[in-house]
């Protein structure tokens, strides 16, 4: 992997890690579990986990690929050849990458067909049951599914096959500004309407009494997924940083956007779901059922129809939220492939996305034709989703993060943070502390409660 094979600037790589780090973890899992879990008072829980944590992971996984210039799997063993059995970690984040994909690009596929089905009309026929009958017939069927979540995959493929930067970095630079603007159109409807208030108290007002030891590990888990961190994605991304940027820089930005970009969808979503009187939820529920019944309150019973302008733009916004998420995870998997000799960087893009659409393809229908089929008395679309969400990243972050507290010299972090003695790092102790003791320490906790909880 050469250098100019990465980003382009400064600009380029901070955008296209907020693409990857802001999809559909922070539009409709962030809000619903902020409320849920006290609201300010998960906030502050939040804000500490995604900067002391996350954001220490972001630049343990920036520093493990820019240093080496490889995916995780050549990574670690560039940086400690002594000490080859890491490639397994590396091997460990890439197959995490690649189950997440599969399940990420089934719930894709569902947000792609709600942009024709909101655009249609469809949806603006149909009312509260309706929409759940529709949800319902829609995503158990065999053959919808699969149709829109191959054509999300050929979109994910093609932007891949045009490059790092002029296929990953030139649709995040596109795509994240437009996103942006979108959802400040929503949130300035959805605060408008009648009663929103309510909906920005269940967001904002601090509860402590909801925030039990369940809401701080979600925190946790919440802030690491919706970073992108701790399979390895942001090693790879960070493969492609320029040299001369400053890594603490950039990941307060990508820290910041994502998590500026989580509060806004929230104020986009709740404000307007309690104005219509209706129950806060998050998931399949909120996006698919709940919202569009908030948008067809929007509609007049005759003329313009504005709640349907309004549905189309949070399904497109979403859709974009998610491509360039998927666009991460393909990326990471497709650079690796790419790493073995006389293997072309398309060809390992066309494979793998057919190996990943088959396993979302099982994924799919086991939510309906193939529903009796359990693997450890479990569908496969919910293991993977068990898998994905408990089990895999926590243990691969804290793999992660203990090769830079416990095996990487010292010395070598500092340099590549400090970009070989040309600025200055006064936090470098405090990042060594926090990499060293309290990430490992954290994520052992979140791993051990997700098993005992099974
Ligand atoms: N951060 C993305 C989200 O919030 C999900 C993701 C996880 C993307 C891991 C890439 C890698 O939805």
């Amino acid at each position: 992997m050469t250098e100019n094979k990465g980003f382009s600037s400064n600009f380029g790589a901070i955008m296209a890690a907020v693409g990857s780090a802001v999809g559909l973890g922070n539009i409709w899992r962030f809000p619903y579990i902020c409320g849920k879990y006290g609201g300010g008072a998960f906030l502050i829980v939040y804000l500490c986990f995604v900067f002391c944590i996350g954001m220490v992971l972001m630049m343990t996984e920036f520093v493990i690929g820019r240093r080496s210039q490889h995916t995780p799997v050549a990574a670690y063993p560039i940086l400690r050849p002594d000490k080859k059995g890491w490639r397994y970690v590396g091997i460990f984040g890439m197959v995490t990458c690649f189950l997440i994909l599969s399940l990420y690009l089934v719930i894709s596929g569902w947000t792609l067909n709600y942009v024709v089905d909101a655009a249609s009309g469809t949806l603006a026929q149909l009312d509260s049951s309706g929409l759940e009958l529709h949800f319902k017939a829609f995503s158990e069927s065999a053959v919808r599914p699969i149709v829109f979540l191959a054509v999300f995959a050929l979109l994910t493929v093609a932007v891949i096959l045009g490059g790092v930067q002029k296929g990953v970095e030139k649709v995040s630079k596109l795509m994240m500004p437009i996103l942006v603007v979108l959802l400040v159109v929503l949130c300035v409807r959805s605060v408008t309407m009648p009663g929103a208030s309510a909906g920005l108290d269940y967001l904002f007002k601090p509860d402590f009494s909801k925030l039990t030891g369940q809401g701080v590990l979600a925190a946790l888990g919440q802030a690491l997924f919706s970073l992108s961190v701790g399979m390895g994605v942001m090693i790879v991304y960070g493969s492609y940083i320029p040299r001369n940027d400053n890594l603490l820089k950039t990941s307060i930005w990508i820290t910041v956007c994502d998590t500026l970009i989580a509060l806004c969808a929230g104020v986009a979503i709740f404000p307007a779901v309690f104005s219509c009187g209706l129950e806060p939820t998050g998931g399949p529920g909120l996006v698919f059922k709940v919202l569009p019944t908030v948008f067809n309150s929007m509609n007049p019973s005759s003329g313009f129809m504005v709640g349907t302008v309004f549905s189309v733009i949070f399904f497109v916004l979403l859709s974009m939220a998610a491509l360039t998420s998927a666009i991460s995870l393909l990326e990471a998997l497709v650079a690796w492939g790419s790493e073995y000799p006389n293997r072309k960087r398309s060809v390992s893009a066309i494979v793998l996305a057919l190996c990943v659409v088959v396993l979302g393809g099982l994924c799919s229908m086991s939510v309906g034709g193939l529903s009796g089929v359990k693997v450890a008395g479990l569908g496969l679309f919910d293991l993977v989703d068990k898998l994905t969400a408990v089990y895999l990243p926590p243990l691969c972050a804290l793999l992660t993060v203990a090769f830079i507290g416990w095996v990487m010299p010292a010395a070598d972090i500092k340099d590549e943070l400090s970009n070989h003695g040309t600025l200055k790092v006064g936090y470098f102790k405090a990042f060594y502390f926090l990499a060293r003791y309290v990430a490992p320490l954290a994520l052992l906790l979140v791993l051990v409660t997700g098993i005992v909880n099974g």
